[in-house]
């Protein structure tokens, strides 16, 4: 039988490609932001009740994503990031719990500061910080968009992910491609060579929701790659592979960058585990060498 899949956000980066990959197994409804806005508390509501038949789970990749937009709305909790990521995943979590079905939120490792003395890469159980120091506001908003889900007692799963990328996407430009795009306009600039990441591969990302869809499985999930990279390093075997241009890639510091007045504070000794996930749901990620590989295959199909 089909799952029935109510989910907000559906035509962003991450949310177009789940519904693509998995839209004969699932049955989806995908109000868009002009249908339907998460902050407005009375017609999500109603919304929720006229079709409640129609679906038994709830994937919520709605967001504000810009990390330099939302830190202009730093402390204002009238903001949209403020609103949309706090407030409207938490309406999403009542409206859930109070029909009885299964929640999905979508998150990433901006949550935690990832910084000297707090390093990730961070396991699904490392705890949340407290306060917000060594944090951009998008993450602070986004952790506590999760811990605003749990106090309402809602069945559900976070799904936390990291620089996501896909080939095809034409909407909005993620990690990957804007290294393609800006290599062949000639534009590179250098890459951090002292950031540590796990860039999330789409279809990955994917795999794991469906599971958690089929599943049901409430805790913590992540989705990234098996293992550590840098964006110089990643940049390098991209164009490598994709472009077979060598030594193109030229180095630069995120900490001389995020050292600079004005800059969003983003996770620099980032990253996430993926153990828990893996032994729970019996997957395997891939390194991100191969993921790459995959990403390439179908940039070429
Ligand atoms: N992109 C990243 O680098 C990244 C990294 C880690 C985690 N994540 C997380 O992954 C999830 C999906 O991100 P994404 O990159 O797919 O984002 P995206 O491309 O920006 O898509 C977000 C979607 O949410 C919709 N939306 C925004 N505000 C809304 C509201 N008030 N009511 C209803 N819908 C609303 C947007 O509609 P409009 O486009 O019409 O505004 C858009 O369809 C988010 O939870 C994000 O925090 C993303």
């Amino acid at each position: 039988m089909k799952s029935k899949i109510l989910a907000f956000g559906a035509d962003g980066l991450v949310g177009s490609r789940f519904t693509d990959l998995y839209h004969k197994d699932s049955q989806f409804i995908t109000p868009k932001i002009d249908e339907l806005d998460i902050t407005a508390k009375k017609p999500l509501s109603d919304y929720f009740e006229k079709n409640r038949s129609d679906f038994e789970v709830v994937i919520n990749f709605a967001a504000i994503t810009n990390v330099d937009a939302a830190e202009k709305e730093r402390g204002n909790k009238q903001g949209l990031s403020w609103q949309v990521n706090v407030e409207g995943a938490k309406n999403i979590a009542e409206n859930c719990l109070r029909l009885d079905k299964f929640l999905i939120h979508i998150s990433t490792d901006f949550v935690f500061p990832g910084t000297k003395n707090n390093p990730g890469p961070s396991a699904e159980d490392t705890k949340l910080p407290e306060t917000e120091e060594g944090l951009g506001w998008y993450g602070w908003t986004k952790g506590r968009g999760e811990e605003e889900i749990a106090k309402t007692g809602v069945k559900h799963a976070v799904l936390r992910i990291t620089y996501p990328y896909r080939a095809h996407y034409p909407a909005k430009i993620d990690f990957a491609r804007n290294i393609l795009e800006l290599f062949d306009e000639g534009k590179l600039y250098p890459m951090f060579s002292d950031q540590q990441m796990t860039p999330s591969f789409i279809d990955e990302i994917a795999k794991v929701l469906y599971l958690l869809v089929e599943e049901k499985r409430t805790g913590i999930f992540h989705a990234a790659s098996a293992d550590l990279t840098t964006p110089y390093d990643f940049a390098a075997y991209l164009l490598e592979k994709a472009r077979g241009a060598k030594d193109v890639v030229t180095k630069g510091s995120m900490k001389e960058y995020l050292s600079a007045a004005g800059r969003t504070p983003r996770p620099i000794v980032g990253g996430l585990k993926v153990a828990k996930t893996e032994s729970e749901l019996g997957i395997k990620f891939m390194g991100w060498q191969e993921a790459i590989g995959e990403f390439i295959k179908q940039l070429n199909a």
